[in-house]
C-alpha cells in the first residue's frame, strides 16, 4: 500500500495523496448526506452515513487514504461537555469550569458509533486504500473545551499561566481518554492514526513542551506499546521553530506540515528520515489554474527523493471547485 509504505519511510513515487477534510461541504454528495442526517453531529454519530461520506471522496478521486469521518470534538462531547455546531459559526461548548462535569467512564459508550464507523470502513474500503483514524491533540481539544469556541482561545491562554494545574488536569484526562479512543479505532481496523494539534502554535516554548509535546509523547508511547508497528502522524500546526523538538520528542512517525513552514527548513530541523505530509497552501485549491499548477510542481520537486505524503497544510475549504481537486490529483499522479 503506497500510503503505508511512505509512512514507513519508503521513497514512493509519485507520492501517495489524500487531503484533509476531503469529505466535506465542497462535495454535493456530502451536502446531500448531511441534509439526510439532519446536522453535522448526527452525521458523525450515524455509522452508515459517516461510512458513506468517508467513501465519497475515495470513489470520486481515488485518494490513497481515507480518513474516518468524525470530528475532534466528539471526544469532549463523549466526556459530557455539551457541544453544538451553530450553522455558519463553528463549534460551541459551555466553557469548562471544573473537572466535576467530565465523566470519562461514560465516554466509550457515547463514542461507540464512531468506532462502529471504523469497523464498517474496514470492510468497505478498497484493499489498497489506507484507513486513517484520528483524534484531536489534547491541547487543541482543551482549547475548545476551556474557551467554548474557536477564535484565539484567550481564556485558555490566561488559564495556562494563572491555573496551570487545572489546565494540566484537563490535559491528563484528555491524554488518557485519547489513548483509549485511538486504541479502540486501531482495534476496529484503522491502519494508522493522526493527532490533530491544530492550535499547538499559540503557546510559547515552555508551554509548548508541557502542553503539546508531553501529552503527545504519552499518547504515542502508550499506543505503540499496545499496537506493535502502529504509525502515528502528528500535526503540530504553526509549531514554527519548535517543530524539530516536537519531531524528536513526541514519538510520532510523520509530521503533518502546515503551509507557512518551508519544507526544506522543516527537514533541516527534524531528525533525518522524518516523513512529512502536507504543506500545500489550501488557498491554491480554491484558486486553481496556473498558481496551483506551479505550486504543485514546486512541491513535487521539493519532495522528490524523500518519503512524502502529498496533502494540504490545512483542510479543504467549502468553496473549492471539484474540478480543481480533480486537476490536483492528475498533477500529483503524473509525479511532476
Ligand atoms: O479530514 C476529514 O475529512 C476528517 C474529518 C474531520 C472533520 N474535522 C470534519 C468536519 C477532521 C479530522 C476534523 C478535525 C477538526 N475538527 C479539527 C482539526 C483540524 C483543523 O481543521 O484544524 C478542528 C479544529 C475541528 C473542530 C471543528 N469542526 C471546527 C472548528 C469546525 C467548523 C469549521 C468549519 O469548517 O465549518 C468543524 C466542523 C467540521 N468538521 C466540518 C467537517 C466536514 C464541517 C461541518 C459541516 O458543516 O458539514
Amino acid at each position: 500500500m503506497n500510503f503505508l509504505n511512505a509512512l514507513n519511510g519508503k521513497d514512493v513515487w509519485p507520492p501517495p495523496l489524500w487531503l484533509m477534510r476531503q469529505a466535506g461541504r465542497y462535495l454535493p454528495e456530502y451536502r446531500a448526506t448531511r441534509a439526510k442526517a439532519g446536522d453535522f453531529l448526527s452525521l458523525c454519530l450515524n455509522p452508515a452515513l459517516a461510512e458513506d461520506v468517508t467513501l465519497q471522496p475515495i470513489r470520486k478521486f481515488g485518494f490513497d487514504a481515507a480518513i474516518l469521518f468524525s470530528d475532534i470534538l466528539i471526544l469532549p462531547m463523549a466526556l459530557g461537555q455539551g457541544l453544538r455546531f451553530a450553522e455558519g459559526e463553528g463549534p460551541r461548548m459551555p466553557p469548562l469550569e471544573s473537572l466535576a462535569g467530565l465523566k470519562p467512564d461514560n465516554a466509550p459508550g457515547i463514542y461507540a458509533p464512531v468506532i462502529e464507523t471504523v469497523s464498517r470502513l474496514r470492510g468497505s474500503l478498497p484493499k489498497d486504500t489506507a484507513l486513517i483514524g484520528f483524534a484531536g491533540g489534547p491541547t487543541t481539544v482543551a482549547c475548545y473545551m476551556l474557551d467554548g469556541q474557536g477564535g484565539g482561545f484567550p481564556r485558555t491562554r490566561r488559564l495556562a499561566y494563572e491555573r496551570p494545574e487545572f489546565v494540566k488536569q484537563v490535559l491528563n484526562i484528555l491524554t488518557e481518554t485519547t489513548i483509549e479512543y485511538l486504541s479502540a479505532q486501531v482495534k476496529a481496523g484503522a491502519d494508522c492514526v493522526m493527532l490533530f494539534e491544530s492550535w499547538a502554535g499559540i503557546f510559547p516554548p515552555g508551554q509548548f513542551r508541557a502542553f503539546v509535546i508531553e501529552p503527545n509523547r504519552r499518547i504515542c508511547k502508550a499506543l505503540k506499546k499496545r499496537h506493535e508497528g502502529l504509525k502515528i502522524i502528528g500535526f503540530p500546526r504553526l509549531a514554527g521553530l519548535m517543530l524539530g523538538e516536537y519531531a524528536r520528542d513526541a514519538g510520532v512517525d510523520a509530521i503533518g506540515l502546515d503551509s507557512v513552514t518551508d519544507i526544506k527548513a522543516a527537514r533541516a530541523a527534524c531528525p533525518a528520515g522524518t516523513v512529512f505530509q502536507g504543506n500545500l497552501d489550501p488557498l491554491l485549491l480554491k484558486l486553481g489554474g496556473k498558481a496551483m499548477e506551479e505550486a504543485v510542481e514546486a512541491l513535487l520537486a521539493d519532495v522528490r527523493g524523500y518519503p512524502h505524503i502529498f496533502n494540504l497544510g490545512h483542510g479543504i475549504t467549502p468553496d473549492v471547485p471539484e474540478a480543481h481537486v480533480a486537476r490536483l490529483v492528475e498533477l500529483v499522479r503524473q509525479g511532476g
